[in-house]
């Protein structure tokens, strides 16, 4: 039986409804589906700031390393390719590398390898977050933690003046100081 006027307007409706009802689906699907947080923008950014918070500053994940000789060993290769990497950070570096290095630093606590050590170092973070504004924040900043680990270990106390010469690594670097 062909349908009468009313029921064609109803299929009309039904139809437009359902075209409706999908394009307000398909728009919403592009969004987590997160009930909890109504507007699109800003609560998604809060959550993935904290969830990076939770990753960056989460519990220490190694177990305890018991040998002294392989602690003292991994110290000492730790502390040489964190020094080294602030050595070589840039002097003016853009936002994202800013964050890299501080995610570097906070991920490299989390999994250091010596967990007990690995978890006062967080506290030292905690304290003393790092500091990526340029390279001699950076280094400085470096100095200055691995000094807050030698006092508690009853080692001296490294002169911060002299870092930038410790770490002098001769890598072969884009910036030259002698010309030819
Ligand atoms: C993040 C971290 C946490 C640690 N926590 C512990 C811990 O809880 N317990 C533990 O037993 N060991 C810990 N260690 C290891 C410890 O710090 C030493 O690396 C290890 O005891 C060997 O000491 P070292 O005397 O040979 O010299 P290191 O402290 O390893 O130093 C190596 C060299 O770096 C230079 N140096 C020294 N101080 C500084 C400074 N302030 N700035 C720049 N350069 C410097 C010196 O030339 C020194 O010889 C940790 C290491 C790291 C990287
Ligand atoms: C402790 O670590 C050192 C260095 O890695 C290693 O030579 C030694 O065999 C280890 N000792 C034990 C008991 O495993």
């Amino acid at each position: 039986m062909l349908p009468t006027g009313i029921s064609r307007r109803i299929i009309l409706l039904a139809v437009l409804a359902l075209a409706f009802v999908s394009v307000l689906y398909l728009g919403a699907s592009r969004e987590p589906l997160d009930a909890t947080h109504p507007g699109p923008l800003e609560p998604k950014r809060q959550e993935s700031a904290d969830s990076n918070a939770v990753l960056l500053t989460g519990h220490a994940i190694a177990p305890k390393l018991g040998n002294a000789t392989a602690k003292a060993e991994l110290g000492r290769a730790a502390w040489k390719v964190l020094h080294t990497t602030f050595a070589r950070f840039p002097k003016k570096p853009t936002d994202d590398e800013k964050e890299a290095l501080r995610s570097f630093v906070h991920l490299f606590q989390r999994l250091y390898p010596c967990g007990e050590c690995a978890e006062h170092f967080g506290k030292v973070l905690a304290k003393y977050p790092p500091q990526v504004s340029s390279r001699s924040a950076a280094a400085g900043w470096g100095c200055f933690v691995h000094n807050v680990v030698n006092k508690r270990l009853g080692k001296p106390e490294f002169n911060c003046e002299d870092i930038g010469d410790a770490y002098d690594c001769g890598c072969g670097d884009e910036e030259p100081k002698t010309k030819g």
